[in-house]
C-alpha cells in the first residue's frame, strides 16, 4: 500500500478511479483535485463514508489546490473536457493541452519524484504535454489507453465465441484513436490462435468495433464519454506499480527507437513495476501490423506538432 495517490479531475473517470483505488486498498490517502469548488470535497466525503461498508480505511480528500497532494507517489491525470457527440478525440487537443500542462507543472512542484499516469484525451499527445510540463523521465509518465482498448476487444471476442473473457489474451497497440492496432496475430484463447476459432469476417467486425469502442458509448451517453472501464483500466496500471507486479500491459510510452519509432508517444507492450515503466517489449509484428503501427504513430505525431511544445 502506498501512502498517497492523487487523482486530478474529480469528474466521471477521476471520481470512479478514486473510489476503485480505495476499494482496492492501494493507498492510505487518496486525494482528488479539481478546479470546481465543492465537487471534489463533496464526492470525497461521500466516498470516504463508503469505507465501513466496502471495507477500507483509506482517507479520501477533495480539494482545489495541490497542497494536500504534496508528496503523492502516483498521480492519475483525468483533468480536461470529455468528448461530446460528433467531436473527435483530436478536437480536444488545444483545450486539454493547456489543462494538462498546468496540472503537470503543479505535480512537478509538489511531488517531483512521483509517477504520472495520463488519462486525458487526446491521450498520446497529452502524455507528451505531461512529460514536457513535468520534466519527468519517460519511466514516470505513462498513458492509459491500451488497457481499455484491449479490455473492449477481449469482451467483444469472448461474447462472439461464448467463452470466458479470462481466457482471451490480447493486446491493442498504437495511438488511442481510430488508428489503434488490435494485434490479431497475438490474440489467443488459452493459447489457441483466435483465427482458428473465429471466421475472418467476424474478427474484422470486432476489430472495427474495438476501434470505435469509445465513440459507440459516446453515441449512447450523448453528454459524456465512458468512465467505468477507463477508470478500471487506469487503476489496473496503478495496481501494477503499487504492488510492483511487473505486469505486461499495453500502455502509451515515449519511444526512443523501439519499433523503429522515435520522439512520439504510442501504445506498446510495457512492463510496469515500482519504477513505473520498467521495460518496453519489442515483439515481432506482421507486415500489416507494422504498417498500421507506423500510421498510428504518425497520426499522433501530427497532433503533437499542433501542440508545439
Ligand atoms: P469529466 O468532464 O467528467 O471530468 C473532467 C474533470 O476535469 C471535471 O471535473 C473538470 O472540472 C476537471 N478539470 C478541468 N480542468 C481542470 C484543471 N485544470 N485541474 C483539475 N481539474 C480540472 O470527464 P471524464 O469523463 O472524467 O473524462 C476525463 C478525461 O479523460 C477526458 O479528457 C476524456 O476524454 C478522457 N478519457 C480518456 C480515456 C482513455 O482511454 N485515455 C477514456 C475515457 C476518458
Ligand atoms: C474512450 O475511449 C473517450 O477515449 C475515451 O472511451
Amino acid at each position: 500500500m502506498l501512502n498517497k495517490i492523487t487523482v486530478v479531475g474529480a469528474g466521471n473517470v477521476g471520481a470512479t478511479a478514486a473510489q476503485r483505488l480505495a476499494e482496492k486498498n492501494l493507498a492510505r490517502t487518496v486525494v482528488m483535485v479539481d478546479v470546481v469548488e465543492g465537487v471534489p470535497q463533496g464526492k470525497a466525503l461521500d466516498q470516504w463514508q463508503s469505507g465501513p461498508v466496502e471495507g477500507y480505511d483509506t482517507r479520501i480528500y477533495g480539494t482545489n489546490d495541490y497542497e494536500l497532494a504534496r508528496d503523492s507517489e502516483i498521480f492519475v491525470v483525468t483533468a480536461g473536457i470529455a468528448r461530446k457527440p460528433g467531436m473527435s478525440r483530436d478536437d480536444l487537443v488545444k483545450t486539454n493541452a493547456g489543462i494538462v500542462k498546468a496540472v503537470c507543472e503543479q505535480i512537478a512542484r509538489v511531488a517531483p519524484k512521483s509517477i504520472i499516469i495520463v488519462v486525458s484525451n487526446p491521450l498520446d499527445v497529452m502524455c507528451y504535454v505531461a512529460m514536457k510540463a513535468s520534466g519527468f523521465p519517460r519511466e514516470r509518465v505513462i498513458g492509459m489507453a491500451g488497457v481499455l482498448d484491449t479490455a473492449r476487444y477481449r469482451m467483444f471476442l469472448a461474447e462472439a465465441m461464448d467463452v470466458s473473457v479470462e481466457d482471451i489474451q490480447a493486446m491493442v497497440l498504437g495511438g488511442h484513436g481510430d488508428t489503434m492496432v488490435p494485434l490479431v496475430s497475438y490474440t489467443t484463447v488459452s493459447g489457441i490462435p483466435v483465427t482458428q476459432l473465429l471466421a475472418a469476417d467476424k474478427l474484422a467486425q470486432i476489430v472495427t468495433r474495438t476501434r470505435n469502442g469509445g465513440a459507440e458509448i459516446v453515441a449512447h451517453l450523448k453528454t459524456g464519454s465512458a468512465y467505468y472501464a477507463p477508470s478500471a483500466a487506469a487503476v489496473q496500471m496503478v495496481e501494477a506499480i503499487v504492488l510492483d507486479k511487473k505486469r505486461i500491459l499495453p500502455c502509451a510510452a515515449w519511444l526512443t527507437g523501439e519499433y523503429g519509432l522515435k520522439d512520439v508517444y504510442c501504445g506498446v507492450p510495457c512492463k510496469l513495476g515500482k519504477g513505473g515503466l520498467e521495460q518496453i517489449l519489442e515483439v515481432t509484428l506482421t507486415d500489416q501490423e507494422k504498417k498500421d503501427l507506423y500510421a498510428s504513430a504518425e497520426a499522433v505525431r501530427a497532433i503533437q506538432a499542433v501542440v508545439g511544445l
